[in-house]
Order: structure tokens, then C-alpha cells, then sequence
């Protein structure tokens, strides 16, 4: 692989805000209607994880029809000194509809204070958990009140439930505004070289001029540029991935991360992955820097300059 600077493997969000492993374990696939882990299979995911370094693993109460944060959280019964390891991220504020919630007769939002509260409870008792790392509003709700969240969030930090606060699909308006109430630490957003419209819309550069690392989520595509396609532009990205991969010594995989890495915006991968081994190549491609025709290279493959 070739080296030029050494990244290093953990990283604070923000002046006042946690530290973070560089690359993220998300668990949005791995249970119900998807990877559909048994209970080894996800022991094993999060100690091999935090072998490698990868110590913060992101959630959301919906995660797997609202029932991923319990099975992650079986695992810390059984283990309960992991807990001191690792870093919990999750997420409230959708109500999403499921068998489970009847009374959500159509999707929608709710970042009230009294819902917040509520899901915080939930999610640290599906956790099992004192607390939670970072809370995150999951996605901006047209009739969010900044003032309401604020108090809420201010109670979980009074009472040590909660220890930083983000936000996830905010614009930077809505970033600022939410900001300017209570703490942000973070935005989560859909970042990879399918999804480069933040590199353009002014998200990126927020991060920087605020000084804060936001979360790139689906970093590989969703997993699309592993699947049989006639998308074009996949094909040209994994067409030049093929020659940089002797160059670099490295995966598509690394070369896809490496690509997100490189961004002065300290961007940290969410990787979706249910196989420890694919979470690995994401702590290495942490050591591949990518020069910057290499990194346009791509960029021009997956789809030119407008995102
Ligand atoms: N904030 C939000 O609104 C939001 C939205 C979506 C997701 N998220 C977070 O982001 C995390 C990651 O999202 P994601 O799962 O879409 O991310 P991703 O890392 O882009 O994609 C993961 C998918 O790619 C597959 N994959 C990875 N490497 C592969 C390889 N070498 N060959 C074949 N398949 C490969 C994985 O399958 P295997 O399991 O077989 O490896 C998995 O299905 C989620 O878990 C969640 O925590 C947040």
C-alpha cells in the first residue's frame, strides 16, 4: 500500500466534542430484512471492530424495524466491559410506520421535546446502556422548534444520558440555526462518489469554517458498486479502480474510502458492512493518500464535475 502520511486512527469531532474512531461501524443493515446477524455473528462483529480500532458504532431507534439498538445491545449484557471500548452514536426524531407502531398511520417526524426524551429512554434500555455518546436528530423536520430541542437536549446532558449532541440530512441553514440554540458536534450526511453534491452545496464547507468532522453515511455506495450493474459510471469507476489498485496496492474498497479520507473536511466513514474483514479495509485504507490527480481521476469516473 503506499504510504505517505500517516492518518491517524482517531479523531475529535470538534474542539469540545468526543473522539471518535476515524472509520464508523453502522448497524442499519445488519439485523431485521437484511444482513440478519445471529448473535455470534454480531459478538463477533464488534469485538473484531474494536480490534482494529474501530470503536464508535452508529444507530437510530428505527434501525431494522426498531429492533437493531436491542440486538446490539444484547451483545453488552452478555459483555458489559465493551462498554468502556467503544463510542455509541444513535439517532431519534422519525416515526417510522411498522406493525410494531400502529398509531404511526403515515411517516413523519417528531423532534418535540417529550418525544426526544422518550426515545433517549428507549434506546438506552435497548442499548443497554447508561448513556449515549452522541444523540443525533435523524433527519430535519419541517416543523422542528430549535428552542424545544435544545431543552431536551440540555436535560439529557444534565442528567448524563447523553454526552454530545448532532444532527444528520441538515442543511447548512438548518445546521446554523439548530447551532445557534445548543451545541452541534456533527452533521451526518450521504457522502461517497456516488452521492458528491455535499462536496458542492456548501455542507463540506461548513464543516470547516465551523470546525467540525461531519459523518459520511453509505460510503460505498450502499454497497452498489459491489452489485452486478449497467450504471455507467460505476463501470468507469471500477474500470480505473482496477489499474489504481496495483498503484496502491489497495481494494476498490480502500480506494473508495481513501477517496472520502482525503477531504479536508475530516470526513469519517459510516461503513455498513456485516463482515469484520470488510470493516478492516476501512482502518486501512486510513494509510492511502491518494494524490490529488488520482482523487480527480475518480471524481471524473463516477460522473464529472456536477455531482
Ligand atoms: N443518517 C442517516 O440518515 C443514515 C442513512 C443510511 C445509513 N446510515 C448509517 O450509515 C451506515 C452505512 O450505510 P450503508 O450500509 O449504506 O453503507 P455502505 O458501507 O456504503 O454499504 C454497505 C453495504 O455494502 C456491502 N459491501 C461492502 N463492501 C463490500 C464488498 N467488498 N463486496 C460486496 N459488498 C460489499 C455490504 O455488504 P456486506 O454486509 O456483505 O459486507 C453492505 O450491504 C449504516 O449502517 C447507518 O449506520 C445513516
Amino acid at each position: 500500500m503506499k504510504k505517505i502520511i500517516k492518518m491517524e486512527k482517531r479523531i475529535k469531532l470538534s474542539n469540545n466534542g468526543p473522539e471518535f474512531s476515524r472509520i464508523v461501524s453502522g448497524f442499519w443493515k445488519l439485523g431485521a430484512g437484511n444482513a440478519e446477524l445471529n448473535y455470534q455473528q454480531r459478538e463477533e462483529l464488534v469485538e473484531k471492530a474494536i480490534d482494529y480500532g474501530i470503536t464508535t458504532f452508529d444507530h437510530a431507534d428505527i434501525y431494522g424495524n426498531y429492533s437493531n439498538e436491542a440486538e446490539f445491545g444484547e451483545v453488552l449484557k452478555h459483555k458489559p466491559f465493551l462498554r468502556q471500548k467503544m463510542e455509541i452514536v444513535t439517532k431519534c426524531g422519525i416515526r417510522m410506520m411498522s406493525h410494531k407502531k400502529p398509531e404511526h398511520f403515515v411517516p413523519s417526524y417528531d423532534t418535540s421535546k417529550q418525544h426526544i426524551l422518550n426515545s433517549v429512554e428507549n434506546s438506552l434500555r435497548n442499548l443497554n446502556t447508561d448513556y449515549i455518546d452522541l444523540l443525533l436528530i435523524h433527519r430535519p423536520s419541517p416543523l422542528m422548534n430549535p428552542h424545544e430541542i435544545a431543552e431536551a437536549f440540555l436535560q439529557l446532558k444534565q442528567t448524563g444520558k447523553v454526552k454530545f449532541f448532532g444532527v444528520s440530512n441538515f442543511t447548512p441553514s438548518q445546521f446554523e440555526m439548530l447551532n445557534s440554540f445548543t451545541e452541534l458536534v456533527t452533521n451526518q450526511v450521504e457522502i461517497s462518489l456516488l452521492k458528491r453534491d455535499f462536496f458542492l452545496n456548501g455542507t463540506l464547507d461548513q464543516c470547516i469554517t465551523k470546525g467540525f468532522a461531519p459523518m459520511a453515511w453509505s460510503p460505498l455506495g450502499g454497497g452498489s458498486f459491489f452489485k452486478e450493474t449497467n450504471d455507467s459510471n460505476i463501470l468507469k469507476t471500477k474500470e480505473l479502480a482496477q489499474h489504481l489498485s496495483q498503484k496502491y496496492n489497495a481494494k476498490l474498497d480502500h480506494l473508495l474510502i481513501a477517496f472520502l479520507l482525503k477531504h479536508p473536511a475530516n470526513i469519517i466513514p459510516v461503513l455498513g458492512s456485516s463482515k469484520p474483514e470488510r470493516l478492516k479495509i476501512g482502518m486501512e485504507a486510513i494509510d492511502i493518500e491518494l494524490t490529488t490527480m488520482d482523487w480527480f481521476a475518480l471524481w471524473q469516473a463516477a460522473g464529472g464535475l456536477v455531482p
